[in-house]
């Protein structure tokens, strides 16, 4: 059996796994108020990648051989990660941000909903993310510093603070460094938190969790930039979003800033970057490697 076939195997096992924990986990579209909650699972179903639960489980795995318990405990962390992912989807399409109607292949929240319907999913799947994780089946100490790195990497120095420099900076032209800093916080914060939250759940060393920080800080960066490439590159059938948005709204990105071939090389060399930090792990980390490909090779 080839490698590439044993990582098609775990990443159908794996995403499938994250479906199911989504499932369970979020609160069924019966529950009062009953709009809510089944824009809620809209929100959070029904498509996606499921790149940062699925970082979680990779993570997760390495420190060897794991309980049925402890990978419960990551289908927490990869149910919370996903909401706050999901929640961030929702805001980022409302008309007072990105204006989006089109989200993995469907209406937005805010049009197959109304406006508030959006900002009330977002409110609340972020709050569900933590009830989720301060709930999670593992020791409490595990549980606090899973709930601690969310919450940073979610926050004002994180994703809502990438996305506050995001929405400053349009019709603006941002120096490299600063173009890196918005990538970092906006996208890079909670792919790097899915994999510290799998991590923690492992119970890492220090220095495993510092090569971890440097795969996730590459990974995280060549995130944004293929997603800046794709927009250039792709249609929007292919994306299941609108291609040409960050040009429609004045962005800008890698591309804009770099231009697409450099950009492609940057993603490349980030890949590089990131797989090379995990050697310490060896071949325990084979689905963080192959996630790695799998991130900048994308299509969509
Ligand atoms: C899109 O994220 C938003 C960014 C942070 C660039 P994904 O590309 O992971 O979106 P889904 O979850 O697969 O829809
Ligand atoms: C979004 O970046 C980052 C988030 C925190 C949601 P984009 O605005 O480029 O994401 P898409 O392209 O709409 O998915
Ligand atoms: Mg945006
Ligand atoms: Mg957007
Ligand atoms: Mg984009």
């Amino acid at each position: 059996m080839s490698s590439d076939f044993l990582f098609q195997e775990w990443l159908s096992v794996y995403s499938a796994r994250a479906e199911s924990a989504l499932d369970s986990l979020l609160d069924s579209d019966q529950t009062t108020p009953k709009r809510l909650h089944e824009a809620m699972r809209y929100a959070a179903q029904g498509g996606g990648k499921r790149i940062r639960p699925l970082l979680v489980y990779a993570a997760g795995a390495l420190s060897g051989e794991q309980s049925t318990e402890q990978i419960v405990a990551l289908d927490a962390a990869a149910v919370a990660i996903e909401c706050i992912h999901a929640y961030s989807l929702v805001h980022d399409d409302l008309p007072c941000m990105d204006d989006d109607d089109l989200r993995r292949g469907r209406a937005t929240v805010h049009k197959a909903y109304d406006e508030a319907t959006a900002l009330l999913v977002g409110d609340a799947l972020q709050t569900r993310a933590f009830e989720i994780l301060a709930n999670a089946r593992c020791e409490a100490d595990v549980r606090l510093l899973m709930i601690s790195s969310l919450a940073d990497a979610s926050g004002s120095r994180g994703m809502a603070g990438g996305q506050a420099i995001d929405l400053e900076s349009v019709g603006k032209k941002l120096d490299l460094t600063g173009l890196k800093q918005m990538h970092a916080m906006k996208t890079g914060a909670l792919l790097s938190c899915a994999v510290e939250l799998g991590g923690i759940a492992a119970h890492l060393n220090p220095a495993q969790m510092t090569c971890l920080k440097h795969y996730s800080q590459a990974l995280g960066l060549a995130f944004q930039i293929v997603d800046d490439v794709l927009d250039v590159t792709a249609d929007s059938q292919t994306l299941g979003k609108t291609a040409g948005k960050d040009a429609a709204n004045d962005k800008p990105t890698y591309v804009t800033l770099m231009g697409l071939d450099y950009a492609k090389k940057q993603s490349k060399a980030l890949q590089t970057e990131a797989i090379a930090s995990l050697d310490i792990f060896g071949s325990k980390a084979q689905a963080l490697q192959e996630l790695a490909l799998l991130v900048v090779n994308r299509s969509k």
